[in-house]
């Protein structure tokens, strides 16, 4: 007979799983300096390498010497495309299906473009090294806009000239790469013709840049007695890395180990795979010593993966009362000179098809045609899951634009079209279809904790007040309400070069009841070595101080594609859990030899197998994991362990309601943000207090893009943004109160109901912040304005509607 205290409630706390705001393990060793990045590695006989890059956009390359750099006491080595090219490493593929330079074959495409790769004794011969080599460059014309790439007789991509068919279908011109299209154009163009009210906007998603705190760089150790390679990186998807390496290599894949070690921020900048990982590659194969690259700011800034630069025009129809009846969008997508996007293989604009956000809305319509120019390859999905910003952006404003031409309520407007409750599983019209959503209690519970009616009233009195004179701030009203579509991905329809998107668990329980679980993911700071372990924790009972969790390691982790696009929880987290129900169901068998009854007969709860109907006669799953080991049991074999590969069913899709309050002075077109408030719904919490991090994190880059961040180019296709004295990185000091609210709509097809929020934030916050500037002008008359709203920029908006006369 057992005893019965502690009781389940504390049993269950004691747990520390789903629910529970556990602090983050991982914290220990980031405040004490004791983390290990890439740059950390020290390896004996290191080597360093530095790019020498392209001062043009568009150039030919006339010659490369390298006698100056090579003479430099200290220098190994300096590699260009002719020494890469018996190797076939000269070019590699894209994610996107294209294929992109390593090193300069014969011309640059855009400023930084690598151009040949020193290796030397330390970082700073290298970089010295860098300067000796001359290279002769003949310039050509630049084309830095993608409409006028799109007209132009200069043939960008001269590789690919002739060639009429892309692997995303036919090309129009020989700058043009793709053209992606979803839903019924022609159904759509009738609701328009038809329609009560259109409402038409154009509007420019500006190029940013992810800019985590650690740059990209990697570290290749190539074992030439053993034939193995061993290669750490700052890689969000470190399987696809090894199985990419093998074969561009050809070294097998068993002989290449790739470790992703710590890695500070990634927000999609670390998915693609860079010059750079190759050429260290190469260089430790040529030298036979590890060879180290690691990018410095301006490099990062200017030639790794960019993100957005989409040119959207949206027509929207609507009956007079406001019910939304059409959507047709058309996006001009600037790729840079090379096709680079890190989407999954069939979405070449990502899902940018998510656009009729979280509408009702029959019929639409998405075009989107991609192009070459002399800018930086790239096209991440920056904090979201494949061009889900901007889709949302584009949805909202065009909503606002909307109620505009109706002269309505923008939250009201909402409000009607809204997918409501009873519709889920929805089916959009742009082909996904949603898993669960409550839209109408999110928003009217954000409407209500930031007293909407009184904030609409108080910003009528300012404006009658700067009628008056007696003011000269203006006040605006922000408001988002986003669908995102996280967890790619189902393999039937998901793959990154031919690699389906399911994710991987592998859980070992020790003989004392503790456990290790291995992932096929890799956090970036979101804490997963915290969260994993809570879902595992409550599926097999044993507290999540008990659990290891490791990422990053090949040789290690079984199988999965990485983290981004929030796919981890809907994912791998999935992966955790059907492993952890695999451990349960052997404990169960063990359990009920220990109790001498039939399986059926115990039952599972919080940390132990009881006998039904019997509490007190159980085996705690220390007990079980003991027994697992060192119990002969007939009929199954020792040890308790379990892996699971999950191919979710669906894509998980988390919501939200935001709302910000703002105050614009119009005479200096400084904002200044009086409240935010962001409601996320994502399904099932595992851990509350790392959501709020998560939104807090999220809200900041979205204020940063929405207010400033912006990768600029001048007509030569110069990087006017390559340092943070010119590139807004939002310190504590720009940075406002958030508030955080929830609402919990499990998905119905994740194991635990839980739904991604790590990019929520991001994609619903910058239609917020956007919406609160463009609200505060709404009274004289502005309809819409481009992003990135500095300063500046809005001082010009208040200008031109002529608030400074
Ligand atoms: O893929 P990524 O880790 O970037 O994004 P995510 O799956 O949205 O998870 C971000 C962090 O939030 C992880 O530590 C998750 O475990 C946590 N999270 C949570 O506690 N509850 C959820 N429903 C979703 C995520």
């Amino acid at each position: 007979m057992n005893d019965l205290t502690p009781d389940r409630e504390e049993r269950s706390a004691g747990l520390k799983g789903l629910g529970c705001s556990r602090k983050r393990v991982e914290d220990a060793r980031f405040t004490q300096g004791k983390g290990n990045y890439v740059d950390d590695v020290k390896l004996p006989g290191m080597l360093h390498g530095d790019f020498v890059r392209s001062p043009y956009a568009h150039a030919r390359v006339v010659s490369v010497n390298k006698d100056a750099a090579l003479a430099l006491d200290g220098v190994v080595a300096v590699l260009t495309a002719e020494d890469l090219a018996p190797l076939n490493l000269h070019w590699m593929p894209t994610l996107a299906g294209d294929k992109q330079m390593v090193l300069a074959d014969g011309k640059v495409l855009f400023q930084g473009q690598e151009v040949a790769f020193v290796v030397a004794r330390d970082r700073y011969v290298a970089a010295d090294a860098v300067e000796l080599v001359e290279v002769e460059y003949e310039e050509l014309p630049v084309i830095t806009d993608p409409f006028e790439s799109l007209k132009s007789d200069v043939v960008l991509r001269e590789d690919l000239a002739g060639q009429t068919e892309g692997p995303h279908g036919p090309r129009k011109h020989h700058n043009h790469i793709f053209t992606w299209e979803q839903g019924d154009e022609t159904a759509t163009n009738q609701v328009l013709d038809g329609a009560e009210v259109v409402a038409t906007e154009s509007m420019y998603y500006h190029r940013t840049h992810p800019c985590p705190l650690e740059t990209c760089g990697s570290v290749a150790s190539m074992d030439k007695v053993n034939g193995k390679l061993t290669l750490w990186g700052t890689f969000q998807a470190p399987h696809v890395v090894r199985t990419v390496a093998s074969l561009l290599s050809g070294i097998e894949e068993h002989n290449i180990r790739v470790i992703s070690p710590d890695i500070g921020g990634g927000f999609g900048n670390k998915v693609g795979v860079y010059p750079g990982y190759v050429c260290s590659i190469v260089a430790s194969i040529v030298t036979g010593q590890p060879v180290k690259w690691v990018e410095d700011r301006m490099e990062n800034l200017m030639s790794t993966a960019f993100a957005r630069d989409y040119w959207m025009t949206g027509k929207i129809a609507a009956t007079k009362e406001g019910k939304i009846t059409g959507l047709h969008c058309h996006v001009t997508a600037d790729h840079g000179g090379f096709d680079a996007c890190a989407d999954p293989t069939k979405f070449p604009a990502g899902f940018m098809n998510i656009c009729t956000g979280s509408y009702d809305i029959p019929v639409a319509y998405l075009g989107v045609d991609g192009v070459y120019t002399n800018k930086a390859p790239g096209g991440v999905s920056y904090r979201c899951s494949f061009r889900v910003t901007e889709a949302v952006y584009f949805i909202e404003r065009m909503i606002e634009v909307l109620a505009i031409e109706l002269n309505m309520d923008a939250a009201e407007l909402r409000r009607i079209n809204f997918i409501k409750k009873e519709q889920f599983p929805y089916q959009s019209a742009l082909g996904w279809e949603y898993d669960s959503g409550d839209y109408h209690t999110a928003w009217d519970k954000a409407l209500k904790t930031v007293d909407y009616e009184g904030l609409r009233k108080e910003q009528a009195d300012r404006v009658e007040a700067f009628k008056r004179g007696e003011t000269r701030k203006l006040m605006g009203v922000g408001l988002s309400f986003f669908t995102e579509i996280v967890g790619a991905g189902p393999v039937k329809n998901c793959d990154i070069l031919g690699m389906g998107m399911f994710d991987s668990c592998e859980i070992r329980i020790h003989p004392t009841g503790s456990a290790v679980a291995r992932l096929g993911t890799i956090s970036q700071g979101q804490g997963h070595a915290t969260t994993f372990a809570q879902i595992l924790a409550s599926e097999i009972g044993l507290s999540a101080d008990s659990i290891t969790i490791e990422e990053g390691d090949t040789d290690t982790a079984p199988y999965g594609l990485g983290t981004y696009g929030s796919r981890s929880t809907p994912v791998a987290g999935a992966a955790a859990a059907m492993a952890g129900r695999k451990i349960r169901a052997k404990a169960q068998m063990i359990a009920a030899y220990l109790l001498e009854v039939h399986d059926d007969d115990v039952e599972f709860d919080v940390d132990r197998f009881a006998v039904k109907g019997a509490p007190e006669r159980f085996k705690t799953m220390k007990d079980i994991a003991y027994a697992a080991y060192n119990q002969a049991i007939p009929g199954l074999e020792p040890g308790l362990e379990a892996v699971s590969y999950y191919d979710p069913p669906n894509m998980t899709y988390p919501f939200g309601a935001y709302v910000c309050v703002m105050d614009i002075d119009v005479d200096t077109g400084v904002p200044e943000i009086r409240r935010f408030y962001a409601l996320d719904d994502c399904g099932t919490r595992i851990n509350p207090m790392i959501i709020e991090g998560q939104v807090h994190g999220g809200l900041t880059e979205a204020l940063a893009v929405a207010l400033g961040q912006e990768i600029s180019y001048d007509k030569m296709g110069n990087v006017k943004t390559g340092t943070l004295m010119d590139f807004f990185l939002p310190t504590a000091w720009e940075v406002p109160n958030y508030e955080t609210d929830y609402t919990v709509t499990p998905s119905p097809h994740h194991p635990i109901g839980a739904k991604g929020v790590g990019e929520s934030p991001h994609v619903g916050g910058v239609p917020c912040f956007s919406n609160a500037v463009q609200d505060a002008f709404r009274a004289f008359g502005l309809r819409h304005t481009n992003m990135p709203h500095d300063h500046w920029r809005i001082w010009q908006t208040a200008n031109d509607l002529g608030l400074h006369e």
